[in-house]
């Protein structure tokens, strides 16, 4: 008890920061320390343990699949036999599999699972996933195969040393084992031990665990930990394995903590550090200037931990050590980190198409005390004219933490404030965390129907979290949806969802780490038992997304018949794949400068590793932002995928009208900014859904010949719109310095959303003059944006609205291009081709617009659009001054040259339905003569 309530007190005060001691580091985490030793004693040995027996060779009929023996060598009498596997995802994405033959009678391991656990690829990969076929074995030689597959693609495989060799148009990319790090620690029991230990080994932790709280996890299948190197062959820089709080290229950790993936409720961390987070994402991307990007995605579901050493000579070496499970990885090479995203979804699944109100402004606390409380910040928003979504209830909208409960005397009538939401097209978001107090009705019927998480000793496990004494859903069991459908699903009016009729409301998850306040490392112990008699060891880093993938399952079957159907859930956990259901946000921040900056780098890793509907609290979770700090958080957090104010329930009120003017002001300014953007910021999320694109797209991304971007992150796109953005990440700041990437390009400064007279060209690097107000954007020249200018309560409230277009010309020869999306906002119809995708062209001759219907139903365009905007008009187009714009070849419309420079078109309400044009009629240079 008295570890709960000292954990509860960190929690609700205001801690002196993260609690570090709490967390094992690499030295004081058995596998860790063990791989690490392995690895820098393996250099000196003189024998390498590992070899391929090259007679074991056999390959599929079908040429998609290769298997051979990996042989072991304890001593000189005993070898130990490992499958690997080799086999081609998608075509030309290589996946190598290693597992262990074990026994299925293994001493000491109760009722559990015998094998290793394989299972991670399951949860993760999409069912469209294809096996492609090898073009190519070459086994002529003994000592190693030869493999060429996809269009570019080739490997070498050398049995001994073992090592692999990834080549993309016959240029090395990647060097598996380079190091000799491959380790698989085979099984044996305590008393055999000594025979199984090869020189360079260590026996630290391997039967026990000797770090605090976690001594009593009874390690029930002894070592079993797996390690690999990858070199990334002139490579220098590599992204990704989130959640990190730490830089956008990851740092070199020889001398220091390895990155730790592992899922833990790490409150008040710190920033620029390599500690485990919320989630994790074992997939990283290495990119070079030249054109090609490589992809490492290690399917493995353990604690991990990843070293990067960028002191070695041939390019970034990485090594990855996991707890246990099967060494299973693959390996992407395409030419362009774009490419990487793409194939990455294509294994692990795109984000889906949020509705509309997903992408607004998300007004959340810990908490908002009662009905009234909520209903009045509703209002103070309309009152203050600050567009807003959705509404958030915290953890304390329930009846003593029992979720699926309200407490009736702070929530007297749900349904009523569902409704009223829902008249201005808000909607309301409500906490479900994964641990139920137990003696209610939920953690019953959990015990009941077996439901529930077990401990070591397959009894229900009770731990505690924010109700005190829970169980926890044990959502890797298929039949934990079906529970959650049911609890959804509860149809008489005022219960949990309001009734039926309710379409508004959706689910955030939250401390599904799992987050267990008497655990050791804040979760659970590793030899807890699920679904399936797995060691929660084997699926620690996917409990959180078994959590929130049941949820949206659940809510899936709430919405079906609804006429709004696109769920939305938040979580704080996730790994590979949970893009698929949820969107998250990195946990619990602090009201710091250091953190709004963090924040970039951090929500950019969650793009690259293919989760990009992602955001950070703005204002900061803990503490009180001073009031520019919160309007520059604001400033900043506009441009997140996900959009979301949130403070602890110890920090003062901070809804955007308690600042005060010019605060108030200026963030109203810039939430209405997000919502004048929706329709490119849609468009964004869009692509991503379809491409992978990142969201917060980096700089390298679009110019990766240009090595100065590659470790800039104060600066980023939006997705592959053109807007490039640099806010204000530090406090006072009266210039910013602004890294323009391609000095071939002209930048429009288009800070705050505003037309104003400077562009950039030639000019990597420019100074800029900021005020409070200004949030320092730009337009690339090429490109085409669109916005919906008017103020309206609520991104519903905008579909109708009409579009004004904003073309920047490019430098070379003044053209630029652009892409708007459109569709119900709300529905799946878009699946069934009810959608539209309006492509826009300009040059000096004038404009198109060309609608491309999606394939099947059709769908309506209602709207018009009413301006058109085309920026240094008069510079791009200068030997020709205008004399009259001409819409669809027949009516001549107004126009004005703004600022001596910006063409404004007025649009004679042109419906967005039809392809139109605009064309540009200058005055002859003969007549300009005349009139001279
Ligand atoms: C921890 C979450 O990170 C935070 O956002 C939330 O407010 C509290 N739990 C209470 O539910």
């Amino acid at each position: 008890m008295k570890v709960v309530v000292a954990f509860l007190a960190l929690y609700v005060t205001i801690a002196l920061g993260v609690k570090e001691e709490l967390f094992k580091k690499c030295h004081e985490n058995g596998f860790c320390h063990r791989n690490r030793h392995y690895g820098s004693h393996i250099l000196e040995a003189h024998d390498w343990p590992y070899r391929i027996n090259s007679t074991s060779l056999k390959t599929s009929a079908e040429t998609s699949h290769i298997w051979l023996e990996i042989l072991k060598t304890i001593s000189h009498d005993k070898e130990i036999v490992l499958d690997l596997q080799l086999s081609l995802l998608n075509d030309d994405n290589l996946r190598v599999q290693v597992n262990e033959r074990r026994s299925n009678d293994l001493k000491g391991v109760g009722s559990l699972t015998t094998h290793r656990f394989n299972g991670t690829g399951n949860w993760v990969l999409v069912d469209s996933v294809t096996e492609g076929k090898f073009k190519s074995i070459d086994a002529s030689l003994k000592e190693k195969l030869g493999l060429k597959y996809g269009k570019y693609h080739s490997a070498e495989l050398t049995y001994y040393p073992l090592t692999l060799k990834v080549y993309y148009k016959n240029q090395l990319q990647m060097t598996v084992n380079d190091k000799k790090f491959f380790n698989l620690e085979h099984y044996r029991t305590m008393e055999d031990n000594d025979m199984n230990m090869l020189p360079f080994e260590l026996d630290f932790d391997m039967f026990k665990d000797s770090f605090k709280d976690s001594s009593k996890d009874t390690i029930p299948f002894g070592p079993e930990s797996i390690g690999l190197d990858f070199t990334f062959n002139g490579y220098q820089h590599v992204y990704g394995i989130p959640e990190h709080a730490d830089s956008l290229s990851l740092r070199d950790t020889t001398n220091s903590e390895p990155y730790r993936l592992f899922n833990i409720d790490l409150f008040e961390y710190e920033v620029g550090s390599t500690m485990p987070m919320y989630g994790a994402i074992p997939f990283l991307l290495a990119v070079k200037p030249t054109k090609v990007a490589s992809g490492l995605f290690w399917l493995n579901s353990g604690d991990t931990f990843v070293d990067i050493d960028k002191t070695h000579l041939k390019g970034v070496s990485t090594h990855w050590m996991s707890e246990n499970g099967i060494i299973d990885f693959i390996i992407l090479v395409k030419e362009s980190p774009e490419a990487i995203n793409k194939a990455y979804g294509e294994l692990s699944g795109f984000t889906p198409l949020p509705q509309l109100f997903a992408l607004g402004y998300h007004q959340c606390r810990w908490n908002y005390n009662d009905q009234e409380d909520v209903l009045q910040v509703h209002e103070n928003m309309d009152k203050y004219q600050i567009p807003y979504d959705t509404i958030w209830l915290d953890i304390e909208y329930a009846d003593s933490k029992k979720y699926f409960t309200w407490n009736k005397k702070t929530f007297p009538d749900p349904r009523k404030m569902m409704l009223e939401l829902d008249r201005t097209g808000r909607n309301l978001v409500i906490i479900v965390d994964p641990h139920f107090k137990t003696g209610y009705f939920v953690s019953n019927e959990l015990m009941k129907q077996d439901l529930c998480v077990k401990d070591n000793e397959n009894k229900i496990l009770k731990a505690h979290c924010w109700p005190g004494e829970s169980v926890y859903i044990d959502s890797l069991n298929p039949k934990a949806t079906e529970y959650l459908t049911s609890k959804y699903q509860m149809s008489s009016k005022n219960t949990f969802m309001g009734g039926d009729d309710i379409t508004n409301v959706h689910l955030w998850n939250d401390m599904n780490e799992p987050s267990v306040f008497d655990g050791p490392e804040t979760t659970f112990f590793k030899d807890t038992i699920h679904y399936g008699r797995w060691e929660h060891r084997s699926i620690h880093n996917m409990y959180g997304m078994s959590y929130h993938n049941a949820t949206f399952h659940a809510l899936t079957n709430r919405l079906a018949q609804s006429s709004r159907n696109r769920p939305f859930v938040l979580t704080r956990s996730f790994f590979a794949g949970s893009q698929r259901t949820a969107a998250m946000w990195t946990g619990d921040n602090m009201s710091k400068w250091e953190y709004l900056k963090a924040s970039i780098p951090m929500n950019m890793n969650q793009g690259i590793a293919g989760m990009p509907f992602s955001g950070s609290d703005v204002g900061g979770f803990f503490g009180n932002p001073s009031k520019e700090l919160l309007t520059r958080w604001y400033q900043t957090g506009i441009w997140y995928a996900f959009f979301r104010a949130h403070a602890h329930i110890d920090s003062r009120r901070r809804e955007p009208w308690i600042a005060g003017e010019p605060y108030t002001s200026i963030i109203r300014n810039a939430i209405r900014l997000r919502y004048r953007l929706l329709p490119t910021i849609y468009t964004t999320m869009q692509r991503t859904s379809v491409e992978g694109v990142p969201f917060m797209r980096p700089l390298f991304y679009s110019y990766p010949g240009n090595l100065d971007t590659y470790e800039i992150e104060n600066e980023f796109y939006l997705g592959n719109s053109g807007l490039l953005i640099a806010p204000v990440l530090e406090e006072g700041v009266k210039e910013i310095i602004i890294v323009l990437p391609n000095v071939k390009e002209i930048y429009y400064d288009y800070t705050n959303g505003k037309m104003s007279l400077e562009s950039y060209y030639g000019k990597s690097q420019i100074i800029k003059q900021v005020t409070l107000e200004d949030i320092p954007m730009f337009l690339e020249g090429g490109s085409i944006i669109t916005e919906k200018q008017r103020y309206r309560r609520s991104s519903k409230l905008m579909i109708n609205d009409p579009y004004t277009l904003i073309i920047a010309p490019n430098h070379d020869q003044g053209k630029a291009s652009g892409q708007l999306y459109i569709d119900d906002y709300e529905t799946y119809d878009y699946q069934n081709g009810k959608s539209a995708m309006i492509e826009f062209e300009a040059s000096d001759k004038g404009i198109s617009s060309t609608l491309i219907r999606g394939e099947g139903e059709e769908f309506k365009v209602t709207n018009h659009v009413e301006k058109v905007i085309v920026l240094n008009f008069t510079k791009q187009y200068d030997a020709k001054p205008l004399k009259q714009v001409v819409v669809n070849k027949q009516q001549v419309v107004e126009f004005e040259i703004v600022h001596n420079n910006h063409l404004v078109i007025k649009m004679p309400n042109t419906p967005m339905s039809q392809n139109w044009t605009i064309e540009y009629e200058y005055v002859e240079s003969s007549s300009l003569h005349d009139e001279l």
